[in-house]
């Protein structure tokens, strides 16, 4: 993770922007969008502020081989929220956030970050053929990530290791460490996240896709990370979330979903941390921990330039945002 060059952007505010009511004519309802669905169609927000539509999968699949960004809504489309319509703003709090200060507890747990613990997981993980989202090779892939966390969190009566199950084979997984100071459920959380999926644009079920920079890189710094917390005691004192996500190649799929779920049951989220492709860096370049400009909450972006600085060897950068759909980077 030190050793990084990260693309980090929120997941979660995204979906806290919804159209303004001026641009539907008629908003689909919920049992257009089932019907339609179930004869193979997808609808895909391909810009914001603009009314989303429908592809086939063939089409979809075109779309990502052109590198066109858009969500695939199909699953969370919401017609009450598309009616209802001005910019919904996000629901927690925006949060505070102070200024980096603490070096002495975390020093001593970046010491004990492992590559070669990273490089064991990404060699399973690279081992499936695919990590596809609805191949029972990427189910598989989000099992032994499953079983990877539950058996680091062995021993924790206060961590939660769930599967987050989805309408395809391939389920997200949710690593839940309660606050110390306020268990409840209702703390806002920290959500740190990756996607565990990958993808073969010109053979998505049964191609080869070992996916190691997307996003094995970001899904073994987590699980890495995850790993040295809990064997250094890590206590916080709000609640933490460790999120694997599927299908984020499919239109973000699986963090979408739970985004949804959790604005659905009133979860506040006080910061969320999107790690895609941190392993690679081009020979001769720079290394450095490359920060998202796009769909980032300000605040936070400016606490991560501090983070970087004050316990990484490495420098951050800001990537060139592209301001023409949904996102410069979707990767
Ligand atoms: C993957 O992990 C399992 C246990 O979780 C282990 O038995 C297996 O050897 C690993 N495979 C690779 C290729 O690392
Ligand atoms: C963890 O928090 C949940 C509520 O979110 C609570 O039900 C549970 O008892 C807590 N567990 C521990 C060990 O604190
Ligand atoms: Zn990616």
């Amino acid at each position: 993770m030190l050793r990084a060059f990260a693309r980090l952007y929120l997941v979660l505010v995204q979906l806290a922007v919804v159209l303004p009511a001026t641009t539907w004519a008629s908003p689909i309802s919920t049992q257009q969008v089932q019907g339609v669905a179930a004869k193979g169609y997808r609808l895909l927000d391909l810009q914001p502020g603009v009314e989303p539509v429908w592809k086939t999968e063939e089409d979809k699949l075109e779309l990502l081989r052109q590198g066109v960004h858009f969500f695939d809504v199909t699953e969370v489309y919401d017609p009450e929220e598309a009616a209802l319509s001005v910019n919904i703003e996000p629901h927690a709090t925006k949060a505070n956030f102070p200024a980096p200060s603490h070096l002495s507890d975390i020093k001593p747990i970046l010491e004990t970050l492992s590559t070669t613990n990273m490089q064991d997981y990404l060699a399973n993980l690279t081992s499936f053929n695919n990590r596809h989202y609805i191949t029972s090779s990427g189910k598989a892939a989000s099992q032994y990530i499953f079983d990877t966390v539950t058996a680091f969190a062995a021993g924790r009566a206060d961590i939660t290791v769930t599967k987050f199950k989805h309408p395809w084979a391939q389920f997200s997984v949710i690593a839940h460490i309660n606050g110390s100071a306020s268990p409840s459920a209702s703390a806002p959380l920290v959500i740190l996240g990756a996607h565990e999926d990958s993808i073969n644009l010109r053979n998505p079920w049964t191609g080869r896709a070992p996916g190691a920079d997307d996003d094995g890189s970001g899904t073994v710094n987590l699980l890495e990370v995850f790993r040295a917390l809990v064997a250094a005691d890590f206590r916080p004192s709000t609640p933490v979330e460790f999120h694997w996500y599927s299908g984020e190649e499919a239109g973000l799929l699986g963090s979408q979903a739970v985004a949804k779920a959790y604005r659905r049951a009133g979860t506040e989220v006080r910061a969320m941390l999107e790690l895609d492709m941190t392993g690679y860096f081009k020979p001769g370049s720079k290394e450095v921990i490359a920060l998202e400009a796009d769909y980032m909450d300000a605040g936070e972006t400016a606490f991560l330039k501090q983070l970087v600085e004050t316990y990484s060897v490495l420098d951050w950068a800001m990537d060139a945002p592209v301001r023409n759909g949904l996102s410069g980077r979707i990767s």
